[in-house]
Parts: structure tokens; sequence; C-alpha cells
């Protein structure tokens, strides 16, 4: 499909991978619930690339935006069966199984979300969201479910700000300091509250895909 304005082909069509592909993967290797939160993560890279590119935030050098979103996708695909106790070490090997690859670029994006074990060095945004905005999911989804509807829809940011600032026992694996870093200018430069609004968004527009 063409721009009707310039005839340049539509970047939307010019994706270079086959989504549903990795998800089949993603969905095969996973645990239900890992499987869930990849698909939020996944959300979430797409709401805070479209915020930054609101925000004139994005850099030249900044990898396209179906980079974010399949890291986001695939990021835990080795967090399952045979190469569980070697993630994140064994990205490329997990997706090799489903005769599946990815960039040199996405697979330092899917690194950086465990920053702390690959000491990786974050040279993009895409690498910052997938850090600070990973341990964020489950928070929300933990939130949604002490709702007696259990709907994310029904998930006010209010509701998930008391938690994640005041109760730090509340979904005690938050990373919090990670997400907390959403603020570093040299990161993301997105206040904390509206980091998390931002996820909270993303993640209700998937609600019916992640059963929520
Ligand atoms: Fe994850």
């Amino acid at each position: 499909m063409r721009d009707k304005f310039t005839n340049k082909p539509d970047i939307i069509f010019l994706m270079t991978y086959d989504r549903e592909k990795y998800l089949q993967a993603v969905k095969a290797q996973l645990e239900p619930n890992i499987f869930k939160h990849s698909l939020a993560l996944e959300a979430c890279m797409n709401g805070i690339y479209d915020y930054l590119q609101s925000q004139g935030q994005l850099g030249q050098n900044e990898p396209p935006k179906e980079d974010w979103l399949l890291a986001g996708l695939i990021h835990d695909i080795d967090f399952g069966g045979e190469f569980k106790e070697f993630h994140p070490g064994k990205t490329k090997e997990a997706l090799a199984k489903y005769n599946l690859e990815i960039s040199d670029t996405i697979h330092k994006i899917v690194l950086a979300h465990d920053a702390r074990q690959t000491h990786i060095k974050k040279e993009w945004k895409a690498q910052w969201a997938i850090f600070c905005a990973d341990s964020l999911t489950g928070l929300i989804i933990a939130v949604a479910l002490i709702y007696p509807s259990k709907k994310l829809s029904d998930v006010k940011l209010s509701s998930v700000l008391k938690r994640f600032l005041k109760q730090p026992k509340f979904a005690a694996g938050t990373r919090r300091e990670e997400v907390t870093m959403c603020s570093r200018p040299e990161g993301l430069n997105i206040p904390l509250e509206k980091f998390i609004e931002i996820c909270l968004t993303s993640m209700q527009k998937i609600a019916t895909e992640i059963g929520l």
C-alpha cells in the first residue's frame, strides 16, 4: 500500500518480519503468564515509542518502531523450557528452534531488559524502555486482579501509583528502582507518573488479548 500523497510505500506495510510467526513461537515456548507478560511489554514498547515520537524525543540513530515491538514480544522467549536456566543468554537459540532470527539491534534491545545480568550499555531509548517497563507490567496486572471485575479497563492510574509508591510489598517482584529510572535525562526522560500512565493505557488497549 502506498501513501496517497507521496506515493511512497506506507511504513506500516513495510514490516520486515512476520509478527504472527514470532507470536506463535513465544506462545509455544512460554508458560501462559509469561506469554501474557510478553504481549504486555510489546504493548508498553508501542506506547512509549509513540509518546516519545509525539514529543520529538527520538533521535536519528534510534531503532525503528518495529524493532521496539519485536524486542518487547520476544524478550523472554528463552525464559521457558530447555532454555530457562540460561535466560537471558539464549534468545537466538530459542528463536532458532522455530526457524526465526532477529537482528543484532533487536538482540541488543532484548539484552537491555535484564541489564543487571547482561551489563549491556544502553545506547538507545528502546533499551531504556524495555529495561524500565519490564517489571512494571506485572504490577499493573496484579492491580487489575485485586479489582472485583479483574478487568484492566477498570484500573485507575491512581490505584497503580498508590501501590507502586506506597506499598513496596505489593507485587514485590517489581523492580521499582528500575521503573523509576524512566525519568533519567540520559534515558527516557519521562516523569514516573506519566510513564506508568503510558504503560497502563497501552496494556488496557490489549486487555482482551491477555485475558484481562
Ligand atoms: Fe520480561
